[in-house]
């Protein structure tokens, strides 16, 4: 039951960290996210500075959801936003979003 009970809990964490670090693929990939055109991510070389540097993702958002909407289109909580909004024209696809959540709430 025990070793039952272990085995199931590091699939799950392996995982999870898979999607991590497909979601980081698509932040740094120039021909997807290319986040780091405007923001700076740990690792990052040379990033731009036109948006924040995204750190303490989880403090600033506690809610998954508002994260994914910011990433999905910026525009709703800034009209004005240089952000390009992901989901909304399509750039990205829902599953690479959800991906990219994932990896962002880690920063
Ligand atoms: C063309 C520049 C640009 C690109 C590319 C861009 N962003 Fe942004 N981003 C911004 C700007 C500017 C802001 C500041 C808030 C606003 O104006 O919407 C921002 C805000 C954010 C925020 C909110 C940060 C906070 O502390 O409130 C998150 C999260 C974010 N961006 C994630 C991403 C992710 C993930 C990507 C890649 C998929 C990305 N951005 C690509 C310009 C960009």
């Amino acid at each position: 039951m025990v070793l039952l009970a272990a085995s199931v809990h590091e699939s799950g964490f392996a995982q999870t960290e898979g999607r991590v670090q497909k979601g980081r693929e698509i932040a740094f990939d120039r021909n997807k996210g290319n986040c780091l055109a405007c923001h700076w991510v740990k690792g990052a070389e040379l990033p731009g500075e036109v948006g924040p540097p995204l750190v303490a993702m989880g403090v600033r958002f506690p809610e998954r959801a508002a994260l994914r909407d910011q990433i999905w289109d910026a525009s709703r909580r800034n009209p004005e936003t240089l952000m390009p909004p992901y989901g909304r024209h399509g750039i990205l696809t829902e599953l690479e979003i959800d991906l990219l959540v994932d990896f962002v709430h880690t920063l």
